[in-house]
């Protein structure tokens, strides 16, 4: 009995799906059913989604950090963050960038990109103090101290307290994966003004080819056109970037830039 739909048409959400799911696999019913109640739990607690995403981050780092930024064992964790490393190095990462990453969890990736990238250069934000205590701990593992990277808690994606037109990389892996649609808004809408001119956005979602839903308020699944239509809707320029496709990750990558003035007309 498998899913005769390809993933990217699964709605995760629905009951069949959910049924089909069970009967292949006993064995995740029980841990299933204790994230449901996890999942009533932090709702009814929570103010927000930030708030209600902040306490599952408690929960999960304190079992395991690696883990709690999606890698079931050391060696998938060292994998997908030298995924993410070497696929901005082949598009042209040099060490005299200065990158914004939000959602930088427990520095997956970003302890290679601090490591590459000039002294200072690295900035990452993210709404959990637990990953952030974690992050600490990779950045002495890696002994990278001496690179001067900042580490931010924030509670929204305001990016008020960053300087303008400042980063020529901003980098939100597994981010949107776990965000409503308010919450990629908040931050389309503000992004632009601490993007350098010439500078870049990219991040990764979960695509749907169908509806677009989301599991407890942990998992969301889009459709391409709604982040793209979004982020046009706050001026940028968007794709989908075919190159990450073809890696064994399984979500897509969008990246968003500044159209370019028409010949002959000053930037605003
Ligand atoms: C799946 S982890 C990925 C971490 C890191 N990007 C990586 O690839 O290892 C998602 C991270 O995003 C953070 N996060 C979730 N929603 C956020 C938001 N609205 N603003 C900033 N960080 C957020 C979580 O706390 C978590 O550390």
């Amino acid at each position: 009995m498998t899913d005769p739909l390809p993933p990217t048409r699964r709605n995760r959400a629905s009951l069949t799906y959910k049924l089909r799911y069970a009967a292949q696999n006993p064995d995740k019913i029980r841990a299933y059913l204790s994230r449901m109640s996890r999942d009533l739990k932090f709702r009814v607690a929570s103010r927000d989604h930030v708030a209600y995403y902040r306490s599952v981050m408690r929960s999960d780092t304190a079992r395991n950090p690696e883990a709690a930024v999606g890698s079931r064992s050391h060696g998938r964790w060292l994998a997908l963050g030298r995924m993410q490393f070497d696929y901005l190095l082949e598009h042209g990462l040099k060490p005299d960038d200065r990158m914004l990453e939000i959602g930088c969890g427990n520095l997956r990736a970003g302890w290679r990109f601090i490591d590459h990238l000039e002294t200072g250069n690295y900035y990452g934000i993210d709404i959990s103090p637990d990953i952030l205590l974690a992050a600490q701990h990779t950045l002495v593992r890696q002994g990278l101290r001496d690179k001067m990277p900042h580490l931010a808690l924030v509670g929204d994606l305001k990016l008020r307290f960053l300087p303008s037109a400042h980063f020529t990389v901003v980098h939100a892996h597994s981010v949107f994966s776990h965000s409503p649609l308010d919450v990629i808004d908040e931050c389309l809408a503000n992004v632009g003004r601490v993007l350098a001119p010439g500078g870049f956005f990219d991040f990764t979602f979960d695509r749907t080819e169908g509806a677009e839903h989301h599991v407890l308020r942990e998992d969301f699944y889009y459709r391409t056109e709604t982040l793209t239509r979004l982020a046009e809707r706050h001026g940028f320029t968007a794709r989908l970037m075919d190159d990450w496709e073809a890696l064994p990750h399984g979500q897509s990558k969008i990246r968003v830039t500044r159209p370019e003035p028409a010949e002959g007309t000053a930037p605003a």
